[in-house]
């Protein structure tokens, strides 16, 4: 942290999050919280809450969480410093400036200049293509196809042959050569510096927040290569942004379209597309799914018609379920890419396309299919089978009966055969292995710990979409059947534990009044998980102090994603019903007793002398009789 936790505290606590968070999403009050749509994922009924008491904001359908400062960083992409500096300003508030170390002002100051560097850049390139230099850029342009309003529309320009233009053009604004070099635009050998870009028309990469963070330049002719990227820099991350994005957030679609080109999302955008994005010449990305499920929670894949687009396509589809968005993929013969076919074939055409593309599990069976010769009785015997395991990832009934009647229809397989066939092959495979396909198939690699810890989820808004329903963990992967070894049913029983210390926080934050039922019963010393102890400290010590605040306390873990996300749901989960019902009390009491217990259990394991232990066993045993009274 750059900045004295008071002065953190205090543009904190000065600023209204109601306030701040209606500035961006309409919200409407709802008992003592304001219910809104999610800025975080695509959804049509509002799951995002804004609590005035505890200063949070919470969505139950995607997990994202925080104060008022985590919800500008994640909104507008704004560093920690960045945050403060927003929320000091409208609150009136000088942040002191010598506070900063210096290493941390000077990353600060340097992400400054680059963008202002980037944004140079790009208007000087886009100032060059109406200059006599620029004409062939702009005549390659329009050849294309392209009009007036998009070519400045995506701001696009021409980097011209002349070796070091830009790099003069910037030196006269009083850039230094250190700080030119970082923002990837030029090569610096020891016979002098040059740009990086030169005969090319260039786009500009923008983020979500519209500043220009990178290029794409292609080259005119048939120079080698055809397109040149900025190389990674402080600024830019190709594996977390995609080309587009920042016109196609605002589409009214519930989709988005996903293709490989520049050109193609710009020829997209033109025909009315707006909802195209494209990754900037890099494969598909995790981070990129986790992005995109900001904004939608489905996608149609426009990759090219060739080997290269079908295997991209392939390896996008797990990714993107992964994070729990739906897609198909678009036909696009017998064009090889967007800008071909709707030049050749139109827009109308390309809805139509878009109307009839195909589910990607169905995809999948199709790709699968072209590895065989179906003529050869051994071989087509050899497709059925796979289709049946492939169809055996499906771990709800229900679904894979779909799914079936799906395949069936569409690869001419009588489908009661087909149905017999799946429940031999589950049979003969056996139980653990469906479930370890589904398993691998829901979770990707990172399976275990991101499903087992609710609120832990890693990057991106997506990572813990049930992070505060707590009765629905039972449904984890492993509840039922399988083969369990003793070191898993160890691990459940840590998380059961776990899971009542959650709770138990849960509950004292939403009702500071039941402090004192477990006054002399329980201490922050009971809750044993690291992070939960460490938050403990903190709620009782708050409580002793006068009150409780949630979001001041999240204040700890801003500079831990995983733990800002993890408490901010801890904080945010909501009680079905307050403890006027006999049920709730008895569930209250029960989980005090399982925290205390495992916090004993621990304690009797570890125990260094038999005093120790037999202080232990007898607290064992009064625990046994605990009784608390509501009344
Ligand atoms: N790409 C890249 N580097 C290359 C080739 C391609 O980064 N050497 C990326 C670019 O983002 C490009 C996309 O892959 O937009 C698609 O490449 P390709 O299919 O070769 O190009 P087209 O989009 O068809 O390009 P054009 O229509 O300009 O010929
Ligand atoms: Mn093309």
């Amino acid at each position: 942290m750059y900045y004295p936790d008071d002065v953190v505290e205090e543009v904190r606590s000065r600023s209204d999050i109601v306030d701040i968070v209606s500035g961006y999403v309409k919200l409407q009050k709802k008992g003592s919280s304001y219910f809104g749509l999610c800025p975080f994922h695509h959804e049509k009924s509002p799951s995002f809450s804004v609590s005035p008491n505890k200063q949070m904001y919470y969505c139950f359908g995607c997990g994202a969480g925080g104060n008022v400062i985590t919800f500008l960083m994640e909104y507008e992409n704004y560093s920690f410093p960045e945050a403060l500096k927003v929320l000091a300003d409208r609150a009136g508030i000088t942040l002191p400036q010598q506070e900063m170390s210096k290493e941390a002002k000077a990353q600060a100051d340097l992400r400054t200049t680059l963008l202002e560097i980037n944004k140079l850049a790009a208007n000087y390139f886009h100032y060059q293509l109406k200059q006599p230099h620029g004409r062939v850029g702009y005549e390659y342009l329009t050849g294309r196809g392209l009009s007036d309003d998009t070519i400045r529309h995506f701001g696009l320009g021409f980097a011209n042959k002349t070796s070091d233009d830009l790099y003069r053009y910037l030196k006269g604004k009083g850039y230094s050569d250190r700080i030119l070099k970082e923002s990837g635009l030029f090569t610096i050998s020891e016979k002098g510096t040059w740009d990086k870009f030169w005969n090319r028309v260039m786009f500009p990469i923008l983020d979500t927040n519209n500043r220009v963070i990178g290029f794409g330049g292609r080259v005119m002719g048939d120079g080698e290569p055809k397109y040149l990227n900025s190389p990674e820099t402080k600024l830019f991350d190709k594996s977390r942004n995609l080309y587009g994005l920042s016109f196609a957030k605002s589409s009214r679609e519930k989709y988005f379209l996903i293709c490989e080109g520049y050109m193609d999302v710009i020829a997209m955008h033109q025909a009315g597309f707006t909802n195209a994005v494209a990754s900037l010449g890099t494969a598909f990305t995790t981070q990129h799914a986790s992005l995109l499920k900001r904004y939608t929670n489905q996608v149609i894949l426009t990759y090219d018609s060739d080997g290269a687009g079908v295997k991209a396509a392939l390896r996008a589809i797990p990714i993107l379920k992964e994070v729990g968005i739906s897609c198909k993929v678009l036909n696009m013969k017998p064009h090889k890419d967007p800008d071909e076919f709707i030049k050749n074939l139109g827009a109308d055409a390309f809805r139509q396309r878009i109307a009839e593309a195909k589910n990607s599990f169905l995809f999948e069976i199709e790709v699968l299919k072209q590895g065989y010769d179906l003529n050869d009785p051994e071989q087509k015997t050899d497709f059925y089978t796979e289709v049946a395991k492939k169809l055996l990832e499906f771990p709800d009934a229900l679904e894979r009966d779909n799914y079936i009647q799906a395949v069936s229809r569409e690869q001419f397989i009588n489908y009661q055969d087909l149905k017999q066939l799946v429940s031999r092959t589950a049979a003969r495979l056996g139980p653990a292995w469906a479930e370890s396909r589904q398993r691998a198939e829901r979770y990707g690699s990172y399976a275990d710990s991101v499903a087992r810890t609710p609120g832990s989820g890693g990057a991106g808004a997506g990572g813990s979409r049930d992070g505060a329903s707590y009765g629905s963990r039972s449904g984890l992967p492993l509840a039922e059947g399988g083969m369990r070894g003793p070191g898993q049913r160890r691990r459940e029983k840590d998380d059961g534990a776990k899971q009542s210390q959650r709770l138990l926080l849960t509950w004292l934050i939403e009702e500071p009044r039941l402090f004192e039922k477990i006054r002399g019963i329980i201490s922050p010393d009971d809750f044993k998980d690291g992070l939960y102890h460490e938050v403990a400290e903190m709620v009782f010590e708050a409580h002793e102090a006068g009150t409780v605040e949630p979001a001041a306390i999240l204040n700890h873990f801003i500079n831990d994603e995983a733990q800002y996300r993890e408490v901010a749901a801890l904080f945010s989960a909501s009680l079905k019903e307050s403890l006027e019902n006999e049920q709730q009390k008895k569930a209250f009491v029960e989980t005090v007793i399982k925290v205390r217990k495992h916090s004993l259990d621990e304690a009797s394991r570890t125990a260094a002398d038999i005093g120790r232990l037999q202080e232990i066993i007898k607290a064992q045993s009064a625990l046994k009789t605990l009784h608390i009274s509501f009344d």
